[in-house]
């Protein structure tokens, strides 16, 4: 067996062979006869080739005798729910689906929108999209009416499939009155919209009829007992498979498209190299649907590999208790396990001792996987020492798909590091660059991380509707490198070390944020002048989203009250999913003489870590102000010039 080392340098130096022996994992329709097309620095990924996801995903492994092998468990902690689709039934509820999508006119390259819960409706509406060769784009629960719309906008999707609603402790989270909002503020796109009615969610396809009168709107169900069952198209590997929308530096979102092939090939290889799992293995990814993590490994990686995928409808504590996780791996056999490492400090600060592994056998899981967000390496021993299997700390984006970086569990089982990342993956060309672009080769030296191009297959082939947005978000600050917006560095022995991004962008408990999205809501209120939110360190959440406005001249409001109407004004906007409750008036920001808000100062100050003042700033009296606002805090920073 050949080892990491010599496995990512021949992906590096000879990636046409490389990369047709790992497509032979797939099955294609027209087999591709070569690896890569590069024209005007584009490049496109198994050019020749044709193929179906939801036959990779469904049929191959029914057609191969295995169809009776469960693909798919359905475990609600919320509802007490619990429900096994083996290969075959999969297959047909979604043959089933995609005949319903046809029905209502949906064909090759289509979109449709799914805002749906984690139950069973939305895997099958995901792979029948793919089987019919339309182009999915799920939009997170928690996000509200507005993102909602922004997305409807964006992608112009004529069907949008949806639910009552999801479930959150305590409180149902009704999915129709946000519809029928993000309707009204983008009508005219939607045409149709499918319902699936859950009994603990009030709310049914007849009531959001009356809500918007001006689409269509069907109950899952009945569409479903009507349709023919679709067979598969095969589409071309370009072919886009769904676009996911993510935050960036600006308010309005990028929706990352996702091709088909060289998806369905990076995924196959990740499932066995990386995850080290494939036919009779079962994953267990606690994630949500609505995140990359919850396409490539809830949905396409597993169910490609013949593997049996978990999707869990809970949290980490409280549904009912710290011991879920647990449970779960437990009953079902897991294998390997991934998640984010909030839900790890989650549990950490519930039962920090792991009293609750008593009650459950956890000698099946091999390994813990964990990516989002900054894994610290206080959760990481805990966690490690705890659960006595490796806990594998792996980077990656919305953008990639897969990883970046990671220990290849399958391939070699390399020692993690505390702290950092692992190592580069196939095609991964890690650079780290300074702010002019140049290479730092110091082992330690830390700058912005690059990949060399092209990136491998399975990353990002675009932004929807925007070539011009992908070059710049991307592409231009490092020419002959994507940029990846982290900031890092390598270490002697080539493993990553990723210290924080180089944007705008944060990451609350793991769901990525864009702060001047949060910024344009905070502008929205009348008495708000200036604002600046910024990322701060939380002990649970890594980060969490806080607030710093100024008034306009003769604005009178109590600060509790204003508060309150901002968390309001994000929740309505953006959703719960911001957690954004933090909000302190200034009277003035502090700035950089040409205007600039000095955010990074900030948040030092905010984190109580020692700041230098900025030799640029206009009024260095501006920070006595910030230092005096967050004094109450526990932790006082020190200034030097
Ligand atoms: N639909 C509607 N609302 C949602 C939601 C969804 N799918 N997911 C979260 N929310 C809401 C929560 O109910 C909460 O609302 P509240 O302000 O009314 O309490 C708010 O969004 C913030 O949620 P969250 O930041 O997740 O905090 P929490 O206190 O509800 O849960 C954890 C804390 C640690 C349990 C949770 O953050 C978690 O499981 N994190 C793991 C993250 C993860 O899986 N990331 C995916 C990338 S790998
Ligand atoms: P998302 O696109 O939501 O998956 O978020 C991607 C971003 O999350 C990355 O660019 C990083 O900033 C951060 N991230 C993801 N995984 C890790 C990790 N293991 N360590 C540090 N940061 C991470």
């Amino acid at each position: 067996m050949s080892t990491y080392r010599e496995t990512w340098a021949r992906s590096v130096t000879e990636p046409e062979t490389f990369w047709l022996d790992a497509a032979r994992a797939v099955e294609w329709d027209a087999a591709p006869a070569r690896a890569l097309e590069q024209t005007d620095g584009a490049w496109t990924w198994f050019p020749e080739g044709a193929l179906n996801m939801s036959v990779n995903a469904l049929d191959r492994h029914v057609d191969a005798g295995r169809g009776e092998t469960i693909a798919l468990r359905y475990d609600s902690a919320m509802t007490g729910t619990k429900k096994a689709y083996t290969y075959s039934e999969l297959r047909d509820r979604v043959a089933e689906f995609a005949g319903a999508l046809r029905g209502l006119g949906v064909g090759i390259g289509d979109r449709v929108l799914l805002y749906l819960p984690m139950t069973p409706e939305a895997v099958i509406a995901m792979l029948a999209c793919a089987r019919i060769g339309a182009v999915h784009s799920v939009v997170f629960g928690g996000f509200a009416a507005t993102e909602l719309a922004v997305r409807i906008e964006d992608a112009r999707p004529t069907v949008l499939v949806t639910a009552s609603g999801g479930l959150e402790p305590g409180r149902a989270v009704e999915y129709l009155p946000m519809v029928a909002r993000a309707l009204e503020i983008a009508p005219g796109i939607v045409e149709h919209v499918v319902v699936r009615h859950r009994a603990v969610v009030p709310g049914t396809a007849a009531e959001l009829a009356d809500a918007a009168p001006a689409v269509s709107v069907h109950d899952w169900d009945q569409l479903v007992a009507a349709a023919e069952p679709a067979g598969p198209v095969a589409v071309p590997s370009g072919h886009p498979l769904y676009i996911l929308y993510t935050s960036g530096t600006t308010g309005s979102p990028k929706g990352i498209v996702r091709d088909t092939g060289g998806y369905a090939v990076a995924l196959a290889w990740a499932m066995r190299n990386i995850y080290d799992v494939g036919a009779g293995d079962t994953m267990f990814t606690a994630s949500d649907v609505g995140w990359v993590v919850g396409h490539s490994f809830i949905v396409y990686g597993p169910l490609l590999a013949g593997a049996t995928t978990i999707l869990y409808e809970g949290k980490p504590v409280g549904t009912p208790d710290a011991g879920a996780f647990w449970r779960i791996v437990a009953e079902y056999g897991v294998k390997t396990m991934f998640t984010a490492p909030t839900a790890l400090r989650a549990i950490r600060r519930v039962d920090p001792d792991l009293d609750e592994l008593s009650a459950h056998d956890l000698s099946g899981l091999q390994s813990l996987f964990l990516a989002g967000e900054r894994l610290d390496p206080e959760t990481w021993h805990w966690a490690d020492e705890g659960l006595g299997v490796p806990v594998v700390d792996h980077w990656w984006q919305t953008e990639t798909g897969w990883p970046i970086c990671a220990i290849p569990r399958g391939l070699e089982r390399l020692e993690p590091k505390a702290g950092s990342t692992a190592v580069p993956m196939p095609g991964y060309d890690v650079r780290i660059l300074d702010g002019k672009g140049r290479e730092l080769t110091e082992p330690g030296d830390e700058g912005s991380i690059a990949l060399r191009l092209p990136l491998p297959p399975g990353t990002l082939t675009g932004i929807w509707g925007s070539p011009t947005r992908f070059r710049q978000s991307y592409l231009d600050a490092f020419p002959g490198f994507y940029a990846t917006g982290d900031a890092g560095h390598l270490d002697d022995d080539g493993y990553l070390f990723v210290m924080g991004r180089t944007d705008d962008v944060i990451n609350v408990a793991g769901h990525r944020l864009s702060t001047g999205s949060l910024e344009e809501v905070l502008t929205l209120h009348h008495a708000v002048a200036e604002c600046a939110v910024i990322g701060v360190h939380d002990e649970l959440k890594g980060q969490r989203a806080a607030g710093f406005v100024t008034l306009k001249a003769h604005e009178r409001i109590d600060p509790a009250q204003l508060e309150r109407e901002l968390v309001a004004l994000v929740r309505e906007h953006i959703g719960p999913v911001a957690a954004f409750r933090d909000v302190t008036v200034l009277d003035r920001l502090p700035k950089t003489r040409s205007g600039k808000i000095l955010r990074k100062t900030m948040r030092q100050i905010v984190d109580g870590e020692p700041y230098k003042i900025p030799a640029t700033i206009e009024d260095p009296t501006v920070l006595d102000a910030l230092v005096d606002a967050v004094r109450g805090a526990d932790r006082i920073p020190q200034a030097t010039r």
